[in-house]
């Protein structure tokens, strides 16, 4: 029998974790301090007062933790670096035994054919760069971070073949130096605010440049944001141009000025005197051609045509619209699709990937071990069909990084919400895959939904 949801043969399937959610060891081998660290001990500030200190123990673990990657049949493994433990300080003097470390989790994959994707930055800001000048409210953090990138770069790039440079603006920026939310959990005035936006891009593009100018050989280079995907709540021709204009506007921020080397007039109008400062010659640097762009994506925004100055509507969804277990993840697949379609058509972006999707499911282990999550099995099956969509249509998308490889430190829920493919008991750290590992594991094997 024909198989209905089959993928091209080079589509690449990988999972995801970060630096902070995983690696744990936070004092060891020289490692400086992050704002995480200081931030997670903070009393109160996360759910029941858990730390990344110990997390997944990757650190230790990394070679148990590549062989289960390489039994699951995983083609990539996306990690991030954490700057603090090759930096202590963040610039200066490096740790060579933090960057041995990414060495060796680096070499551990490539010997079981797992490509490494590293993410230069996931939120764990070193701690004295923050102390030093406020961290991404200063624009000196844009040439410490370009450094900061060549340093990687020249160490793994003659078998790191793609990087992503910085994760999701929205979340380090406006919720860590606007809304108090993350790490640092400032309340910046508005005005500084923005302008930590627009040094975040600054060093993102800065950041492609110096990977470009530091590899030892082809790389390619890109970005992982948690875009707005905007979602024609109906396939209409009116709604899908809506859709697309709300796309632009909703991201103007961050995607479309790195996309299109500009602020649009209603960001502009929106932040009014407080909006960002810039020059033309930032601007070339912050939309300096990337090779592709990632796209975190967990939640749709429904969109709508409307006959207004600005074209579309927002749609507020209804309070029963259905949710995986974390208030924020609200269930459509078309996220995918759309996602993909609008960075070929909005933008024309050469190549797309998928950098996290995912969700956290109450998953419990019954008597005999197992965790039997039908209800992320539904949830990924649906949004893979949806990738497949895009594929099908000629849409450039490259490759599917499932958030997240195992259960982690979720930020502000600490431990209590599980994203992982593969459970963690945080008493022992035993690892145990649950039904979607050896669910995802037969959609690779087979390259198709299954
Ligand atoms: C982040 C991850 C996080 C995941 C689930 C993304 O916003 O990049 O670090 O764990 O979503 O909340």
């Amino acid at each position: 029998m024909a198989q209905a949801y089959v993928f091209p043969d080079n589509f690449l399937w990988g999972t995801a974790t970060a630096s902070y959610q995983v690696e744990g060891a936070v004092d060891e081998d020289g490692r400086g301090a992050s704002i995480w660290d200081t931030y997670s001990h903070l009393p109160g500030r996360v759910y029941e007062n858990h730390t990344g200190d110990v997390a997944c123990d990757q650190y230790h673990r990394y070679k148990d933790d590549v062989a289960l990657m390489s039994s699951l049949g995983l083609k990539a493994y996306r990690f991030s670096v954490s700057w603090s433990r090759v930096l202590p300080t963040g610039r200066g003097t490096v740790n060579e035994k933090g960057l041995d470390y990414y060495d060796r989790l680096t070499d551990e994959l490539l010997s079981r054919n797992i490509e490494p994707w590293v993410t230069l930055f996931h939120w764990d800001l070193p701690l004295a760069l923050q102390n030093a000048y406020g961290g991404w409210a200063s624009r000196e953090i844009v040439d410490d971070f370009a450094d900061y990138a060549a340093l990687i770069t020249n160490r793994l790039s003659d078998r790191v073949k793609n990087f992503y440079t910085i994760n999701e603006f929205a979340c380090f920026t406006d919720y860590g130096y606007k809304d108090e939310v993350l790490a640092p959990a400032l309340r910046l005035p508005l005005r500084e605010a923005y302008q930590t936006r627009h040094n975040a891009l600054l060093a993102h593009g800065s950041a492609v440049r110096a990977i470009r100018d530091n590899a030892k050989g082809p790389v390619r280079v890109g970005l992982a944001e948690n875009s707005y995907p905007c979602v024609p709540v109906v396939e209409t021709q009116e709604n899908i141009k809506a859709a697309e204009t709300a796309m632009r506007e909703m991201n103007a921020p961050f995607l479309t000025a790195v996309l299109e080397g500009r602020y649009t007039e209603r960001y502009l109008n929106d932040t009014g005197e407080n909006g960002p400062r810039w020059t033309s010659d930032e601007m070339e640097i912050i939309s300096t051609p990337v090779d592709f762009v990632g796209l975190n994506l967990y939640f749709p925004v429904h969109v709508r045509a409307a006959d207004s100055e600005q074209g579309y509507e927002v749609l507020d969804d209804p309070a029963s619209y259905p949710k995986m277990n974390i208030p924020f993840i609200k269930i459509n697949p078309e996220i995918l699709y759309w996602g993909a379609r609008h960075l070929k058509n909005i933008w024309n972006v050469p190549s797309v990937y998928i950098s996290e999707n995912g969700c956290a499911a109450g998953d419990k282990q019954s008597r005999t071990g197992e965790i039997i999550d039908t209800d992320r099995l539904f949830y990924l099956k649906t949004h893979l069909k949806s990738v497949h969509r895009a594929v099908s249509e000629g849409y450039p998308l490259h490759g599917y990084f499932l958030w997240s490889f195992m259960d982690n430190f979720e930020w502000n829920y600490g431990y209590s919400k599980r994203f992982g493919i593969v459970h963690v008991n945080y008493e022992t750290l035993e690892r145990t895959p649950k039904l979607t590992a050896e669910w995802y594991s037969r959609v690779i094997a087979k390259n198709a939904v299954v």
